[in-house]
């Protein structure tokens, strides 16, 4: 069995009526928005913050009624993926590019739950390069910046052009080898002027499933 499917069903368990709840972006929270969309249909009541164009469009096909996160005071919960998850559940996202609405959605939300399968468990965050999303005005001069604090960065392409987020901005893809202190590098480097957001999800999870490829699901607090 799927372990990406089992754990996007799972985290659907969390969801109540009438609740507003974030919908996260990639091929994990795909089954999380396949699942809400069978919940709907069955006659569940939520409203839904997305966090990119693709997971709207989704949400849509899906018949979950979406809504903007202007119009609400919270979220009460948010279900996405990551790329990478240590033991105090500091993450890395951005892999799919979306880092900059999922880090607005979790922070506006009461309880995140990320959904991973196991091969994203790592006792150190840095293995995954960390995406750092930068306004095009400036980022070979954020890139130096970001190098000189210890990182090497590569921006983002995609079939051969440079990957625009859905923010407009570009991403740099950083190597800071392994990463001891998550909480202060996330400060440091949003301290860059042409950083707008970082992929480092420091504390921010309250919940983790992972889905284990002997189909076994575990629900980490
Ligand atoms: C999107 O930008 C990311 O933060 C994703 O949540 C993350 O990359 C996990 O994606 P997958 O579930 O596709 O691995």
């Amino acid at each position: 069995m799927n372990p990406k499917k089992l754990t996007g069903e799972k985290a659907a368990e969390f969801i109540s009526d009438g609740m507003i709840i974030g919908l996260g972006t990639g091929s994990t929270a795909y089954y999380a928005i396949k699942k809400v969309g069978e919940m709907v249909r069955d006659g569940l009541n939520v409203k839904a913050v997305p966090t990119s164009k693709e997971t709207a469009e989704l949400a849509l096909e899906e018949g979950i009624e979406l809504i903007e996160l202007s119009q609400v005071e919270k979220l009460d919960l948010t279900i996405d993926g990551a790329d990478e998850v240590d033991p105090d559940f500091n993450l890395i996202k951005g892999g799919g590019g979306a880092l900059l609405r999922e880090k607005i959605v979790a922070a506006a939300t009461e309880k995140l739950i990320i959904i991973v399968d196991e091969s994203k468990l790592v006792d150190k965050l840095g293995d995954f390069l960390l995406p750092v999303e930068v306004t095009p005005f400036s980022w070979q001069y954020t890139q130096k910046m970001i190098n000189k604090m210890g990182g090497s960065s590569e921006i983002r392409k995609k079939d051969g052009e440079i990957f625009v987020t859905d923010n407009d901005n570009y991403i740099l893809d950083c190597d800071f080898g392994k990463i001891e202190k998550p909480e202060k590098l996330t400060i440091d480097l949003n301290t860059i002027p042409g950083v707008v957001e970082n992929g480092i999800f420091a504390k921010m999870a309250e919940v983790v499933v992972v889905g284990h490829n002997d189909g076994k699901i575990e629900v980490l607090y």
